[in-house]
């Protein structure tokens, strides 16, 4: 695993973008697995800007979202489907047709997994995938636990993780208790991975995600056996790993 230290949280989110635009610069019609949450919004500024004022283009690129919650239709503010267009898609020159999130909303759960699984593998597979971890662990939305064969599929909310994005709901009660995830077997087919973390908070995580045993009960952990995997963190998260 390639750590690169980045001094706070501004220049994590530039590297990462840096490293997405490369890619785009060396592919035109990359396809890139995005993530949600709070880490990646300095990122997508930073890829917006690169939009804007390097003329850095998208319309070839083809997105695949790591997870959306269970039950949100796309114009509830707390989806993915919602996070995604706010954030970044509506303000760079993506095609919509090429952008792709599980459908949380979906009627058959089951076979929306098997639809998205099967429309990675048919755009070639994600070239560079953008990560988050979990405090306990999780990446996507992979809890502790999760069998590491496991492809896109649905997931039962740890209360941790509720309670973890509780911050983005108007109270718990409103937090759904599923979601649809890309497993671990899809995260890990991604031919380049770029973790991103920010913050003491997540410090704890980091280490064990970096120097701890490979276990399902830390989902992150499997990140060890991946041949091309980036993280990318401030100080504050290196904290632990640099005692
Ligand atoms: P965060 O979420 O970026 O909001 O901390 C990361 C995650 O839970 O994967």
């Amino acid at each position: 695993m390639n750590i690169i230290r980045a001094e706070n949280y501004k220049e994590m989110s530039q590297l990462a973008a840096k490293k997405l635009v490369e890619q785009i610069n060396e592919k035109s019609d990359s396809v890139l697995g995005l993530a949600t949450g709070s880490t990646p919004e300095g990122l997508y500024e930073e890829i917006i800007k690169a939009h804007k004022e390097d003329n850095i283009s998208f319309k070839d690129v083809t997105t695949f979202n790591l997870d959306e919650y269970v039950g949100l239709n796309k114009d509830n503010h707390q989806s993915y489907y919602y996070y995604m267009h706010h954030l970044l898609f509506n303000h760079i020159d993506i095609n919509g047709g090429q952008v792709n999130l599980p459908n949380g909303d979906a009627h058959d759960l089951q076979e929306e997994c098997n639809r998205y699984e099967k429309a990675i593998k048919q755009a070639g597979g994600v070239d560079i995938q953008i990560l988050g971890i979990g405090l306990n662990g999780h990446i996507g939305f992979n809890e502790p636990g999760t069998p590491f064969s496991m492809q896109t599929h649905i997931i039962d909310l740890d209360e941790s993780t509720r309670q973890a994005n509780a911050r983005f709901f108007d109270s718990i009660d409103d937090v759904p208790s599923q979601a649809i995830t890309m497993g671990i077997d899809t995260i890990m087919q991604s031919k380049q991975i770029i973790l991103i973390v920010s913050g003491s908070q997540k410090a704890e995580a980091l280490e064990k995600l970096v120097n701890g045993p490979v276990t399902e009960d830390f989902p992150a952990s499997i990140l060890q056996q991946h041949a091309n995997v980036t993280i990318i963190a401030n100080r504050d998260a290196l904290s632990e790993l640099s005692k």
